[in-house]
């Protein structure tokens, strides 16, 4: 059976979607662990209400980034995992960690990576005027939000939209997109050529998000 350890800080629910899918057996695998670098993060409660070990790993308690990601990554080896899931993990990983799990860790970022890295990346849609947007699911590696990236999906920015509506429009697509990319790659269709992704069997083509373009 195929492992995974997921780590979160926040409201989990990309983890939600990855344990439903797990449920419905569209991903064949385990979660054996769900790790936070917060107290209260809610996705700690929604691993407990779904039989999940969870640690809370408290970063206070480290004097260096490097010391609490060397420590977390022995806890993770532990588990031997085939696949360490970032979710809305909000720590910048040390290289260390990354070249422990080169390969093997994988993040969502809100946007189009490479657009819109960092923080916010939603209102950094917004207020820069995009009129599409998105989420996309990558492979970490030492550039901040921007490794290879597995599934991207296109939203479109209205124009009434706040950071939070636009935020929930692009939520939807990354509870769909995320539990996709994890399966493709606990499947083993997922190869990577230097920045490139190839998705052995999975359908490549044009996407209807130009509405605009139907008043020419
Ligand atoms: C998501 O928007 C994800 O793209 C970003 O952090 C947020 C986490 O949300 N990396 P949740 O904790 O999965 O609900």
């Amino acid at each position: 059976m195929k492992n995974l350890v997921v780590l979160i800080s926040g409201r989990g629910s990309n983890l939600k979607a990855i344990i439903d899918a797990i449920k419905d057996g569209k991903i064949r695998a385990k979660i054996s662990l769900v790790l936070s670098n917060k107290k209260d993060a809610k996705g700690l409660d929604i691993a407990k209400e779904n039989g999940i070990k969870t640690k809370f790993i408290d970063p206070s308690f480290f004097e260096t980034r490097r010391g609490y990601d060397i420590y977390i990554a022995e806890l993770i080896k532990n588990e031997n995992p085939d696949l360490v899931v970032l979710a809305g993990y909000m720590r910048i990983l040390s290289e260390e960690f990354i070249d422990t799990f080169e390969g093997k860790i994988v993040n969502i970022h809100p946007s189009l990576v490479p657009a819109f890295q960092g923080k916010d990346a939603q209102k950094q849609a917004l207020e820069y005027g995009s009129l599409i947007t998105g989420c996309s699911v990558h492979f970490v590696t030492k550039e901040l939000d921007n490794g290879p990236v597995i599934i991207q999906a296109a939203v479109p920015v209205l124009p009434e939209d706040t950071p939070q509506s636009l935020s929930e429009r692009i939520l939807s697509f990354e509870h769909r997109i995320y539990p996709q990319a994890i399966k493709w790659i606990l499947e083993g269709r997922v190869e990577v050529k230097g920045r490139k992704v190839l998705v052995k069997g999975a359908k490549y083509g044009t996407i209807p998000v130009n509405p605009q373009l139907e008043d020419f």
